[in-house]
């Protein structure tokens, strides 16, 4: 028998002899004469009251006394410790729901009817994965019903990309435990990251789960050492990516030209199979000469501009968190900076709200420290308390960078 039910037995057992008990006296109180009313009866004699019966009635309240005068200082000593122990607890059982609410079906915590498949977009550890997302063509000739979804018409046709999810084993790092929860409430409209919470009236999830989430996340989170030596070394990879994206186009191209030349060779093959192997092979090399445009720009960009790419991008750049120069059919994306989620940063924009040499310093304390919501930066800035920052993300050169390269844009 577990402790829960053995439990419920004894409050079973109790009701039951509670409730005897009631029964016996109503009836035996109906069974007995009236009594006589305790004013006129008779009560003990001087000798019997200041006898045995006056010492066992003492000994009882000393008794009594020295189970308050111990209990009360024992239950002040242990209380504090007890109260930790609950709060372990607490937070134990709420990384656990927590840890079931993120996992998916890779996961160890994965429960099919509970589970919310957070990893399943951002990594079964929360490393950061990519989400599929389809976006709408924005071209005026869409405005036109009948080139809606037509075919022949491809600026026309929703486009099906690969959105980054963003790393969440550093998301602590960046932004505060109620900027989370913000984020988990009302997800980031217009992207993959729906709303979950009850409070914004799309999702399913009440405070609780919400904190359980959180606390869970709290749980993965890597030290902040750690998750500035790997955004040092994203800078070199960011770089070699250029590289190996040519490399892999050029592969892509000479299997494309392969299967051209073995489809030519074969007087099997028919027109339509030449042809889709004569487009293969065009669409190959038109994506390698994205590609090798796409390298020589990365060869070129300074730490700073890179930097911007990896960690800013995403909310200050349009597009940018499902960029593939490879994908020829989704638009690229607008100069770095020119605003998305949050506020355009080109036209010199960063200096006019961080004027001067005193604006550097503002800059990079924006950055780096933020100001908490609702509060003034720079010029005319009022802190909405969305925007991430980054001391603990990045060190202080590369900061210092990254200002310098918005100060460019
Ligand atoms: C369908 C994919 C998908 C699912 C499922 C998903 N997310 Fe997201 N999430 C994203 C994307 C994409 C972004 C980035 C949106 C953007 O570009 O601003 C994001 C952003 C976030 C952010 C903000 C991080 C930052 O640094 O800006 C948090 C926190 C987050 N998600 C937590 C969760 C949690 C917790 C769950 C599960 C309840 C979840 N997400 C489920 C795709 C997803
Ligand atoms: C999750 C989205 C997000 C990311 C990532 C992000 N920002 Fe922002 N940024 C914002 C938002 C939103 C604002 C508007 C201010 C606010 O709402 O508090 C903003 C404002 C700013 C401003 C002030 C602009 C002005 O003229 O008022 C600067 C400068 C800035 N960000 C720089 C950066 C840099 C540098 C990075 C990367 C290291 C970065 N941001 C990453 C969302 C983001």
């Amino acid at each position: 028998m577990t402790f829960r039910t053995t439990l419920i037995v004894l409050n079973i057992v109790a009701l039951a002899v509670i409730a005897g008990v009631i029964l016996w006296r109503v009836f035996s109180l109906k069974r007995e004469k009236e009594p006589t009313p305790a004013n006129l009866a008779k009560f003990l004699e001087d000798e019997d009251l200041e006898g045995r019966r006056l010492e066992r009635v003492l000994g009882w309240s000393l008794l009594f006394v020295l189970v308050v005068a111990i209990a009360l200082p024992v239950y002040f000593l242990v209380e504090p410790s007890r109260q930790v122990v609950m709060q372990d607890r607490f937070l134990a059982d709420s990384e656990e729901r927590g840890a079931i609410l993120f996992a998916n079906s890779q996961s160890p915590a994965y429960v099919s009817t509970k589970s919310l498949l957070c990893a399943n977009c951002h990594g079964t550890k929360a490393e950061g994965g990519a989400a599929p997302y389809v976006v709408q063509p924005e071209s005026d000739l869409c405005i036109k019903e009948q080139n809606q979804g037509n075919p022949d018409v491809p600026a026309c046709l929703a486009q099906p990309v690969s959105w980054q999810a963003p790393a969440l084993n550093t998301v602590l790092l960046r932004f505060t435990r109620s900027q989370v929860k913000h984020i988990l409430n009302y997800g980031r409209p217009g992207t993959p990251m729906v709303a979950w919470g009850i409070v914004s009236g799309k999702g399913v999830l009440n405070e609780q789960s919400i904190d359980d989430l959180v606390n869970y996340l709290a749980t993965l989170q890597i030290p902040s050492a750690q998750a500035k030596s790997i955004s040092k070394e994203a800078v070199g990879e960011y770089r070699t990516g250029g590289k190996q994206l040519v490399s892999q186009q050029e592969d892509a191209l000479t299997k494309a030209q392969d299967e051209l030349a073995k489809a030519q060779a074969d007087p099997t093959t028919t027109p339509t199979g030449l042809a889709q192997a004569e487009v293969a092979v065009a669409t190959a090399a038109a994506q390698l000469d994205a590609a090798v445009a796409y390298d020589a720009e990365v060869q070129d960009l300074s730490d700073g501009a890179i930097l911007f790419r990896l960690n800013c991008a995403r909310c200050h750049t349009k597009r940018w968190s499902y960029y593939d120069p490879t994908a020829l059919k989704v638009p690229p994306p607008p100069p770095q900076g020119s605003g998305a989620y949050g506020p355009n940063l080109t036209g010199s924009s960063t200096k006019l709200q961080f004027p001067g040499k005193a604006g550097v310093e503002e800059q990079f304390n924006w950055v780096a420290l933020g100001v908490p919501a609702n509060e003034q930066y720079g010029v005319r800035g009022i802190s909405s308390g969305r925007m991430p920052h980054f001391a603990s993300q990045l060190d202080e050169a590369e900061i210092k960078a990254i200002v310098k390269y918005e100060r460019s844009l």
